[in-house]
């Protein structure tokens, strides 16, 4: 039997007969940019995300963007982000021709390092941008303290993290403003691209509305230069649909969170560490291994796919060789992105394959040993 890594059909077969329906509702009712479908999403994820507004955008990366032009950030400014993030983050940044800070995240939670956060503040320093990385919330508190006494925004990369919670509470309601990601592999992912902002503070979100409606409130009157990046009615309705699964979904990749963490533990991994503030939604379950590609080489040779999330840091990319940090400047995000690996996770994968990842590690720990 093979394991996929994440199995999207049978997340799509599940949810079929929903789908369709959606989908001919979308077909049948003509909207097809804009719409009562993607009003009736919008409002219903800032109710589960338990923000006040939540404003459709054409993905995660124009979200994280227009998040940050809506807050004013240009050129000249700064924007502190964790080291060893997804380059979209980073990428968002560099879009409204703002520097990108790097900051080294907690080795144990590979997160941004509140203690770290206030050192790198400048007067150019703008925005705080925390990952919720893998599922996990980044420790929210102490961050939005920092942010509070240097008067800075605090913007939240929740694209692995929908239904993760943070004290008790979901992510999305708390920061200056979230971001989301609707890319079909996410926890909550549309059939397509998708993308969203939740925040409370209604400027900001009529600013993104206005922003990624080519910059106009009223039509043909442009009162900024702005861009198309909308939510598709299309993908509003099946995600409408698949919301109203997310918590069970989660459920089911705690379920098996939980087996690997205590199946694997003693196994020669270093397994995800929970604080006990966090309740993650387990985008991914991220292992840190000394002998990775052995690792990866003998899951493949007994059917488990594995991927690395991420192999290179945005610092050692070539799109920001202009960063010339001197070498060695960020050992954190260097010794994570070589010792990192995924393990399949997500809410259709079978007990049966859960039990095979497993063999499958403990079958080489028991030949290293
Ligand atoms: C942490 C993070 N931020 C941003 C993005 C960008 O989202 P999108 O692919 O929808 O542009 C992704 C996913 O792709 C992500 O994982």
């Amino acid at each position: 039997m093979s394991v996929p890594f994440l199995d999207l059909q049978a997340a799509t077969a599940e949810l079929r007969s929903e789908i369709d329906g959606a989908v001919a509702r979308v077909l049948a009712s003509g909207w097809y940019v804009g719409g009562p479908e993607v009003s009736a999403f919008e409002e219903a994820f800032a109710g589960y995300s338990g923000a006040g507004h939540c404003v459709g955008v054409g993905n995660g990366l124009d979200a994280l963007h227009l998040a940050l032009r809506a807050m004013g950030v240009g050129p000249g400014d700064e924007v502190i982000l964790a080291s060893n993030g997804y380059i979209a983050t980073v990428l968002a940044v560099s879009m409204v021709g703002a520097t990108p800070v790097l900051v080294e995240p907690d080795p144990r939670t590979h997160n941004l390092d509140p203690e770290l956060v206030e050192a790198a503040i400048t007067p150019r320093t703008r925005v705080i941008l925390p990952t919720h990385l893998y599922g996990q919330a980044a420790d929210l508190d102490p961050l939005m303290e920092v942010a509070r006494r240097h008067g800075l925004r605090l913007l939240e990369d929740a694209a692995q993290a929908h239904g993760a919670r943070y004290k008790g509470r979901r992510i999305g309601g708390a920061g200056d403003a979230v971001a989301w990601s609707f890319y079909p592999s996410k926890n909550l992912g549309a059939l397509g691209d998708g993308g969203a902002v939740t925040t409370n503070d209604p400027l900001i979100a009529q600013r993104i509305r206005t922003l990624g409606n080519y910059g106009s409130h009223r039509r043909y009157v442009n009162e900024v230069r702005g861009l198309n990046s909308r939510l598709d009615p299309m993908q509003a309705a099946i995600l409408s649909v698949k919301l109203r699964h997310l918590d069970d979904w989660n459920r089911r990749r705690a379920a098996v969170a939980k087996r690997y963490l205590n199946a694997l533990a003693g196994r020669g991994l270093e397994l995800p560490f929970v604080p006990d503030w966090t309740e993650p939604a387990w985008h991914l379950f991220v292992v840190q291994s000394d002998a990775r590609e052995a690792l990866q080489r003998a899951l493949a040779n007994a059917g488990v796919e594995t991927l690395i999330h991420y192999p290179i840091p945005p610092h050692r990319q070539q799109a920001y060789a202009d960063l010339a940090l001197p070498e060695g400047a960020l050992p954190i995000a260097d010794r994570l992105a070589g010792r990192v690996v995924s393990l399949p996770i997500g809410p259709h994968i079978s007990d049966e394959q859960v039990g095979q990842v497993v063999t499958a590690v403990t079958a080489l720990h028991r030949q290293a040993a």
